[in-house]
This record gives C-alpha cells, structure tokens and sequence, in this order.
C-alpha cells in the first residue's frame, strides 16, 4: 500500500510541476516547447498545435481537444496509444519521425473524421490500426514509405470519403472492402506512387489518381466515375461487375496506353450512352489497343468511329451482348468515304457469340481479310449469306452451333474460303436428309475439312 502511494507519487513528479492549463489558459494553444506538465485536466482547451513535439503525453490532460496538430517533431518522437479523447475531430501529424503505428494508437478517439498523416516515414501499419476508426472520413497516409497494406486494413472504415496514398512505395496494391461497406464510395489517390504496377481494386471509387504512378495493370470490380491519368502506363485493364458513372470512353479516356481491355458486366448510368464521347470535345483515342473485351454489357448497338476501335485491333470480344443484325449495318454505312468507314482490317478474332442476331450484313466490316477465328455461336441466325465473308479468305474457324439454321452453304464454304479447318455447326435446325448430304460431303473433303467433319454435329 505504502509503495504503491510512493509510486503514485513518483509517477506525478514525473510529469512536473507546471499545470498545463497555466501554460494554455485558452481554447487554442500553441506551446512552444515539450516541458512536462502536472496531470492536472486542462478542459478548456479544443485545439492544440505543437511543433517539435518529442511525444504526446500532454494530451492526457486534454479530454476535450477537437483538432491535434503535430508538426516537425524532435528526432526521439515517439507515439503511443493516444488518451480517450470523445471529441477529437482531425489529427493532423505532419513531417515527424515515426515509422511504425501499431495497433491501439487510435483505438481511443473512435470519432475521429480527419486523420492526416503525411511525411511521417511511416513503414509498417497493424491489419487493425484503423480498425476503432468508424467515423473517419479523410485518411491521408501521403509521402510515407509504406510498401504494402495489411489486408483488410480499411475494413472498419465504412465512412471512408477520401484515401490518398499518393508516393508511397507501393508495388502491388489491393483494395477489397467487404460486402456491407459497399456504399462506401472514395476518392482513392495513388498518384506518385512510382513503383506500383499492379491495382486492383474491388471499391467504388469516385476519383481514381493515378498521376504519375507506376500503374501498368488495372482491375477494378465496383464502380469508377472518373480516371485521372496523365502520362499513362496502364496496358492492361480488367474492369468487371463495375457501375460507370459516365460513359466507358470517358472514364477510360486518359489510358491511351491500353493494348489490353476487359469490360465484362459493365453497367453504366443511364445518362451516358456506353460509347459517348467527351461533352468537352477531348479526343479520346486508343492506338494501341490490341484486344477488346465487352462482354456481357447489354449491349445494342455499337458506333462506327468508335475510339477503342484502333488501327491495332486484332481481338474483339462482343459476345453476351444484345446485338442484332441492325446494330451491325450501324457499323457500316455506304454513304460513308471509304477511308472514314469503320473498318477493321486487322481483325483476327471475332467473338460474337450469344447475341440476337437473325440474318449477317451482305458485306459487314467486321469480316475482314485478316480474320482467322470468327464466333457467331448461340445467336438467332436463321441462315448465312456466304457473300458476307467474301472479304475473310483467311478464316480458318467458324463457329456456328446454337443457331437456327435449316440451310448452310457448305459446297461455297470448301470452295470459297480455302483456310477453313473448323466449321461447328451443332445444335441447328437442319433436317436430316440434308445433313446426311451435308456429312457426306465433307467426308469426301476430310483431307482439307478433317476437323470440321468430326465436330459436325446436330
Ligand atoms: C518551456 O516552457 C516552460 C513553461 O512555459 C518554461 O518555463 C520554460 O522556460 C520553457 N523552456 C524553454 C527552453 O523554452
Ligand atoms: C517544418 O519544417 C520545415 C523545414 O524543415 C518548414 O519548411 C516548415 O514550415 C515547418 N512546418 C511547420 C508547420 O512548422
Ligand atoms: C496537415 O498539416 C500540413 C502542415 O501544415 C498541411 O500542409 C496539410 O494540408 C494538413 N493536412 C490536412 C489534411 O489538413
Ligand atoms: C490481424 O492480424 C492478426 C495477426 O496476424 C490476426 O490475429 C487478426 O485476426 C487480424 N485481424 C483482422 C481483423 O484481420
Ligand atoms: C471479377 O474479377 C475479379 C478478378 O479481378 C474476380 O475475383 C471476380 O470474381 C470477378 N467477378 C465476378 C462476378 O466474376
Ligand atoms: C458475368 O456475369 C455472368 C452471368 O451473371 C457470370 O456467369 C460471369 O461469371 C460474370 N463474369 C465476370 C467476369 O464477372
Ligand atoms: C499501332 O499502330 C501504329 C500504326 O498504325 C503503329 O505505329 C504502332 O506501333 C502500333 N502499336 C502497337 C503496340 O502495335
Ligand atoms: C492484315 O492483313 C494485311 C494484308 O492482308 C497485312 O499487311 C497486315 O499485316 C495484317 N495485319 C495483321 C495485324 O496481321
Ligand atoms: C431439308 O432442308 C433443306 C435445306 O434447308 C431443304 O432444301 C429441304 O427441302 C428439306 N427437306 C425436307 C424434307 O424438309
Ligand atoms: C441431297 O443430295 C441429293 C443428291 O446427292 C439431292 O438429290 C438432294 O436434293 C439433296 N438433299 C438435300 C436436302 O440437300
């Protein structure tokens, strides 16, 4: 009993003999040195702005401070579990020494919205450092050296508004907020972030800032409204399940850098067509894209000059779509000049399957002399005019199975298109006479038919 008075005693002595409300007898304070204080409470006070702060101790005597700026501290600085503080708003700790925040740093100011920690040197953060955090709005974690996030780190922060994590020394980086934060839409800023290559992102982000980062490979599950991107480096994005707040050409417009892209089950707002272009009148162009996934977005139509169209294109997926026979001779337009035409000569791969198309254009652009595998499977074809495909003499698969056809041009198909090794017909309308001539005679063409012949099938 008597030691633990001494103790007591002692431990008072330690922190001095000054009180701190003698020292700040105001609402606002900004001490100008790190002296010790007696623990007498100094309620008063809501704002504290501390230079060159070796620790945070004085905050034991500060229940009801709003606003906690730390700036430029001493190079011992050290930070611990801070004090319960209910209402403490913003922290603002800026260019001090810490390079580590462990678990319970903020567990007892659970009504924080602003927690600014820029320049602080800080490399390692604990999966729950944030996680009393429920309130907080505004994280700002910029200019730090942290290299990866523990998983689930922002779980808890379901009110997240604003993430900056903009020049840290990220490389891969994953945001996977849970199911029930999934309202929960951020401004996320990596910009700066040199050596991040790989984002993926399963959020809903208003903002993506990108500026100047390493990025190269995007995947975002969620919804997106706007990119920005200057100077990108993004090749290859896979964007699925994600809402558009504007049109997909928009959103995208500041990756020209993009050779590779996924948008599958895509939903969009209903104010932007898929495909519209910028109201500002920025150009948007993709030269480099080089395979186009849009699989499974309802799609109807699709525009002649559309940018994601580039001279580079070779693989084009528009299966899972809505696509009729009028949404193609869209794309195709006769009274156009040649060299203004939609067309796509270096089309090697076509996906078109499970759409709703009845009967193919005479001459569709898609079908160019480079196409080599051309899908048209689970569609309501009814019959196949051959002279579509006069311009595609190096088509080497066909795929036709799921259709409606009663009739198919076989005697045009060996003669005509002399790659074709691949022809699936299955599931069709065919009677059986006129299979049994049609089997027949690609058996006696098995030398250049010798696949088609094994997958023909009703
Ligand atoms: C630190 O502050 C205390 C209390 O205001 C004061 O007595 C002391 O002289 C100050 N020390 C320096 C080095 O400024
Ligand atoms: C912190 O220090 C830097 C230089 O070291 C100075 O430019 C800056 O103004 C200081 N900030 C504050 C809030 O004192
Ligand atoms: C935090 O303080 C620094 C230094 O004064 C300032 O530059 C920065 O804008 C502040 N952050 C926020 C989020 O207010
Ligand atoms: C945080 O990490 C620790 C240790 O790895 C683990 O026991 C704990 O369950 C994690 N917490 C969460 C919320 O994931
Ligand atoms: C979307 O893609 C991600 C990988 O980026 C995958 O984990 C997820 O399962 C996909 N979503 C659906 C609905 O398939
Ligand atoms: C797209 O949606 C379909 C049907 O709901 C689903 O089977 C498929 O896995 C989804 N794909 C992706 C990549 O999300
Ligand atoms: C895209 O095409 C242009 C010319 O049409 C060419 O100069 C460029 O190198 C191509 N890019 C790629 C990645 O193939
Ligand atoms: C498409 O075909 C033309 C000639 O038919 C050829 O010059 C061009 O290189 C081909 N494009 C690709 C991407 O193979
Ligand atoms: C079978 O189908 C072919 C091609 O559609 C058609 O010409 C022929 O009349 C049909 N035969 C019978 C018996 O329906
Ligand atoms: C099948 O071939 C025979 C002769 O080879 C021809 O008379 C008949 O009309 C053909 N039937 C169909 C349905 O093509």
């Amino acid at each position: 009993m008597i030691t633990l008075f001494v103790l007591l005693v002692m431990a008072a002595s330690v922190l001095g003999n000054q009180d701190f409300e003698e020292v700040c007898p105001f609402e606002a304070c900004w001490p100008k040195n790190t002296s010790i204080y007696t623990d007498k409470p100094a309620p008063k006070i809501k704002l504290l702005v501390w230079r060159h702060a070796s620790d945070l101790e004085v905050t034991k005597v500060t229940p009801n401070l709003e606003h906690l700026y730390v700036f430029n501290c001493s190079s011992d600085f050290k930070i611990d579990v801070l004090p319960p503080m209910t209402k403490l708003n913003m922290i603002n700790i800026t260019n001090c020494p810490i390079s580590e925040l462990e678990q319970h740093v903020f567990e007892n100011v659970i009504n924080l919205e602003k927690l600014a920690l820029a320049g602080n040197f800080i490399e390692k953060l604990s999966n729950e450092t944030f996680h009393k955090l429920s309130n907080v709005k505004y994280l700002y974690l910029q200019h730090n050296l942290i290299k990866d996030l523990p998983e689930d780190i922002f779980l808890m922060n379901s009110k997240l508004q604003v993430l900056s994590l903009r020049g840290n020394p990220l490389k891969i980086l994953t945001l996977d907020f849970p199911i029930w934060t999934f309202l929960t839409i951020i401004k996320l800023d990596v910009s700066d972030c040199k050596e991040l290559t790989d984002l993926r992102l399963s959020i809903r982000v208003s903002d993506l800032y990108l500026r100047n980062s390493g990025v190269e490979r995007l995947a975002i599950t969620g919804s997106v409204s706007e990119i920005h991107h200057e100077n990108s480096k993004v090749t290859f994005a896979w964007i699925n399940g994600t809402y558009f707040h504007r049109s997909f050409v928009q959103v995208l417009c500041d990756m020209p850098s993009l050779d590779y892209l996924v948008l599958w089950n895509c939903t969009k707002s209903s104010d932007y067509s898929y495909f519209e272009m910028d109201e500002n009148g920025k150009k948007c162009n993709f030269p480099n894209l080089q395979s186009l996934h849009l699989m499974g977005n309802k799609l109807n139509y699709i525009p002649r000059r559309l940018p994601l169209f580039g001279p580079n294109l070779t693989t084009l997926d528009i299966s899972h779509n809505k696509l009729e026979y009028d949404s193609l001779e869209l794309l195709f337009d006769l009274d156009t000049p040649k060299e203004e035409e939609g067309n796509f000569p270096n089309i090697r791969f076509l996906a078109m399957g499970h759409n709703l198309l009845k009967k193919l254009p005479r001459m569709c652009p898609l079908f160019g002399p480079n196409l080599t595998i051309l899908d048209l499977s689970h569609n309501l074809l009814e019959s196949v005019s051959m002279e579509s495909f006069d311009k595609a003499q190096n088509l080497e698969s066909l795929y036709l199975h799921g259709n409606r056809l009663t009739s198919f041009d076989y005697l045009y198909v060996c003669d005509g298109l002399k790659n074709l090794k691949w022809v699936v017909l299955q599931n069709n309308l065919f009677n059986a006479t006129f299979y049994g001539n049609m089997s027949k005679f690609l058996d006696d063409n098995k030398q250049r038919l010798i696949e088609m012949n094994k997958r023909i099938l009703i």
